[in-house]
């Protein structure tokens, strides 16, 4: 199992990475306590896809004493948005509404530039515009969704990235990320620039205020080291909520853009969607005799993860999914075809308000007048 900001592969072991990550699982306790303060929780809530956290109690009594917080996160932007970067992003509209608070949502087209081998400057921006119009589209408003691209707006940031930059040492940042000789020296400095953003409420508000970072848990080590740097900067350290990988169409691991046949993208035509969906792996049996004796295997299977993960928010259908697909009731053509229907419908939405998202990004990009 490797689990980094750059690499996800492996069988995942999620009880284990919260022992090797040090961070703490989400119990029923503070999820009933969340429940109390908000009413509803959300569906990746109930199903523990967001399994994990850091000071999230702490968020939860900032809240129940009525202060602010805020939320941030973010996207790489080597590529198209798919169906995983999205799970984050769902959830944080909901953390927007039941908090009411302003989201920072960084783009490191940095950090890709400096990552990826072929990606240029140009592209990475080009895919910093593409992955906005995603999470425009996913109804975030200008009012409360600021915006940054490190390579466009850096200055934004800087004065908190330095200050991050120097009070962590090489030696901490190489045993962090596990940077080498050869690694380049954009990338050993970068880790200051994803943190500064975990600051930048509290600058902006010229007070301290709890942060909280919605991610997948592959961003986690970021926090360690933001939340090293924290106190000595006079700052909260940021709290986290983490959630497990939705994976890919194929056999195993997470979903990644480097396997685009076993990926959706959100640009995706919904007849090219549903054709991956139609060529996916599943748990089913080899034949339909077997699949009928035998029943599937639902927790290995990426169609009936899609509809826990994303596409299915209503319990007692998945669950009912679940036991026909073990029964043997439910054939994988059938569940593929439905969620095809599903995907596809999300697509055809999704991409009409991409394109009216397109007149409306720049009121979205944080300006030096909201910085004071
Ligand atoms: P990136 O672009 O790799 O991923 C964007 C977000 O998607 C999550 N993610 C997934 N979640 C569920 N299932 C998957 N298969 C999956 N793949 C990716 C990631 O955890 C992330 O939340 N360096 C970051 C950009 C960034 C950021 C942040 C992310 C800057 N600041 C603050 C989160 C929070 C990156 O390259 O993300």
């Amino acid at each position: 199992m490797v689990v980094t900001p750059w690499e996800v592969r492996g069988e995942i072991d999620y009880t284990r990475l919260i022992k090797e990550f040090g961070v703490e699982p989400l119990t029923e306790e503070l999820l009933q306590r969340m429940k109390k303060m908000v009413g509803e929780l959300h569906f990746m809530l109930r199903r523990k896809i967001f399994f994990s956290h850091r000071d999230f109690d702490k968020v939860l009594e900032d809240r129940e004493k009525g202060e602010k917080i805020y939320l941030y996160t973010g996207r790489g932007p080597s590529g198209h948005t798919h169906i995983g970067h999205i799970v984050p992003w769902i959830f944080t509209r909901y953390l927007q509404k039941v908090f009411n608070a302003t989201l920072y949502f960084q783009i490191t087209d940095d950090e890709k530039f400096l990552v990826k081998r072929n990606l240029s400057v140009k592209q990475a921006l080009y895919y910093t515009y593409e992955n906005s119009l995603d999470l425009i589209a996913l109804g975030f408003k200008p009012e409360n969704t600021r915006i940054i691209s490190d390579i466009k707006a850096i200055h934004l940031l800087y004065e908190l990235a330095i200050s991050v930059a120097k009070r962590v040492t090489f030696s901490t940042a190489k045993a962090v990320f596990g940077f080498e000789d050869e690694s380049n020296i954009g990338i050993i400095f970068f880790p200051a620039i994803q943190a500064a953003p975990a600051f930048l409420g509290s600058k902006i508000e010229g007070r301290n205020l709890r942060c909280l970072i919605p991610c997948a848990i592959d961003q986690d080590p970021y926090w360690r080291v933001t939340r090293d740097v924290a106190p000595k900067l006079g700052y909260y350290k940021p709290a986290g909520i983490f959630s497990k990988f939705i994976p890919g169409l194929g056999v195993k691991g997470k979903m990644s853009a480097s396997e685009p046949e076993t990926c959706i993208f959100t640009v995706d035509k919904p007849e090219e969607a549903e054709k991956k969906i139609m060529n996916a792996f599943t748990g089913g049996q080899p034949t339909i005799e077997e699949q009928r004796r035998l029943g599937g295997k639902p927790e290995v299977c990426p169609i009936y993860l899609y509809y826990y993960f994303i596409f299915e928010e209503d319990d007692e259908k998945v669950f009912e999914r679940e036991r026909q697909c073990k029964n043997g009731e439910l054939l994988c053509g059938e569940c593929k075809r439905e969620l095809a229907e599903k995907v596809s419908k999300f697509l055809v939405e999704h991409q009409k308000k991409r394109e009216k998202a397109k007149d409306l990004v720049d009121k979205y990009m944080l300006t030096d007048l909201e910085l004071g």
